[in-house]
């Protein structure tokens, strides 16, 4: 495990837990509410990378909103910390205590409570998987405005408080955009209901976005209205190879202007990261043998013009191949197809975690300068681990990741600050889509101004004046403790 004990240190403020306090939850929410099985604890003090782990001896399972309200009124009353967790999917260790946080799990809350057909607006508990919301939807002929490889575990609670990305932001925008309303508890107990569902709604501070990618810092989302679009019949997916990185940049600007409208995803992956899921995951063939290309680009075009939008993206393929800018390409025959090469850009994740240790970077920068930082990574860490890069081109979203056979403070010293100063100075973001959670809680000043950054602090101090919120997360403790 990655060690943070250097860095942090346990708030002597808050209380250990105490067999009165196990005797409260247990008359609260019953046995079943109340775990502390150490096979489960095992799995909910870890994160999804095996990197981060706390020791926490509690985890409760609300049922619903007033058992989550009548928790954290315990808890900040008697100063106990606490850590929400959803799909425990999360990348940036936000989501697994780091000393003994009681963790919080809204897993059991999973109903979904309204669709509205006409508008498509869904309102559902926070502890619904994201899989599971979208086969709903399948069935109701629309599609959620948001998709990411996590899906199968991952929370719509979890999403909202990460403020996710994903595969589908190009077309669909953030969720700062798409979730319509929430409800959320702050740590008094006291419950916000913001459940609104309204597209238009001017009344006084949208209180609601400071809830969406706070990642749990300042309550816990209990329930979310969400817009949902419509699903398209014509969905169509092309991969293809580039040769260079400008040749990517100038196909992302030509789909815009030639797919615009249908475009649904422009996701990208270099040679390192086509190698990495050959050798790793079984089954994956390369869609464009017999050899390895510098960059592949994954399109997917979404419509409702079935033989129009196969023609379009047939003539941009063709276009592309013909101008020089893509050097060879293929269109997805059959559904098994498109999903084989989405399992290859989705699949990336998983086969890092199958070659080692990872140290993973989640950045949005300036396209044209986007993948210089990757070369100047490569060169900077030297043969002692592979750089990997990916992510979402469309977006400006890279995924840059060291992949080493084991952790090593060696490596780390020679990417951070690297990593870090490098973004700053080119007015990039050191947490495009994951957050800042544990691992980047102290270096959110190279993406925000001390004076922004104190106004968080004031906010945090206000909603959660205990700070028994997730501690240790998204801000720098050390602004915390001031008074
Ligand atoms: P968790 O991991 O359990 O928690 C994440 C954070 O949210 C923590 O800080 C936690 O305290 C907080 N939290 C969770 N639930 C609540 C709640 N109800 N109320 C308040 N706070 C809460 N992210 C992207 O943005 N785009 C991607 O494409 C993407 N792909 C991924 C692919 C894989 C294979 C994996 C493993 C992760 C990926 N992620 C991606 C990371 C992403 O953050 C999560 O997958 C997801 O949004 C987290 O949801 P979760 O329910 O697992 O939350
Ligand atoms: C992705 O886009 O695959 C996710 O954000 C996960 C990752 O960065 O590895
Ligand atoms: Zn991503």
């Amino acid at each position: 495990f990655y060690s943070v004990a250097t860095t942090v240190h346990r708030n002597p403020l808050f209380s250990i837990i105490s067999p009165d306090d196990i005797s409260y939850f247990k008359t609260l929410l019953g046995e079943r509410g109340v775990v502390q099985d150490a096979l489960a604890l095992d799995a909910a003090n870890t994160d999804w990378m095996g990197k981060y782990r706390g020791s926490s001896k509690l985890l409760l399972q609300p049922k619903n909103t007033e058992e989550v309200s009548q928790i954290l009124k315990y808890c900040n009353s008697r100063c106990l910390a606490v850590v929400p967790q959803g799909g425990n999917t999360g990348l940036v260790g936000g989501s697994v205590p780091v000393f003994d946080e009681v963790i919080i799990n809204v897993g059991l809350m999973r109903n979904i409570l309204s669709f509205d057909k006409v508008s498509g607006v869904l309102v559902c508990e926070a502890g619904c998987i994201l899989e599971n919301l979208i086969s709903f939807l399948d069935d109701e002929g629309f599609i959620m405005p948001l998709d990411l490889g996590a899906k199968g575990s991952c929370q719509i609670g979890g999403n909202v408080s990460t403020n996710a990305g994903g595969l589908r932001l190009l077309r669909y925008g953030s969720l700062h955009g798409s979730v319509l309303g929430l409800e959320a508890v702050l740590a008094n107990g006291t419950v916000l209901d913001m459940l609104g569902t309204l597209r238009k709604d001017n009344t006084g501070y949208d209180l609601k976005h400071l809830f969406i990618g706070s990642e749990g810092s300042l309550g816990i989302v209990t329930k979310v209205s969400i817009l949902t679009p419509p699903k398209l019949s014509s969905v169509n997916i092309a991969f293809l190879a580039c040769e260079d990185y400008t040749s990517c940049q100038k196909l992302l600007l030509e789909a815009k202007k030639k797919l615009g409208g249908i475009l649904s995803a422009f996701e990208f992956l270099d040679s390192d990261a086509m190698s990495l899921v050959l050798k790793h995951l079984d089954g994956v063939r390369n869609p464009l043998p017999p050899s390895i290309h510098n960059f592949y680009i994954l399109i997917e075009t979404t419509g409702s013009n079935e033989t129009f939008d196969k023609e379009n993206l047939e003539a941009f393929l063709l276009h592309s191949v013909e101008s020089g800018l893509v050097a060879n390409g293929v269109l997805a025959q059959d559904i098994n197809q498109a999903s084989s090469f989405w399992h290859i850009r989705e699949g990336l994740p998983e086969a890092l975690m199958k070659a080692g240790a990872v140290y993973k970077y989640d950045l949005s920068l300036p396209l044209e300068k986007m993948y210089d930082l990757v070369e100047e990574m490569r060169v900077q860490i030297g043969p002692a681990a592979k750089v990997v890069a990916y992510g979402h081109l469309g977006d400006g979203n890279l995924h840059l990741n060291i992949s080493a056979p084991a952790y090593d403070d060696n490596i780390l010293a020679k990417i951070e600050p690297f990593v870090y100063e490098w973004t700053s100075k080119n007015r990039g973001s050191i947490s495009a889509e994951h957050g800042l959670g544990l691992m980047k809680a102290a270096k959110i000043h190279y993406s925000k101004s001390p004076e922004t950054v104190q106004v968080m602090a004031s906010i945090k101090k206000l909603l959660d004046p205990n700070g028994i919120l997730n501690p240790y997360k998204v801000l720098p403790s050390s602004l915390l403790s001031q008074n």
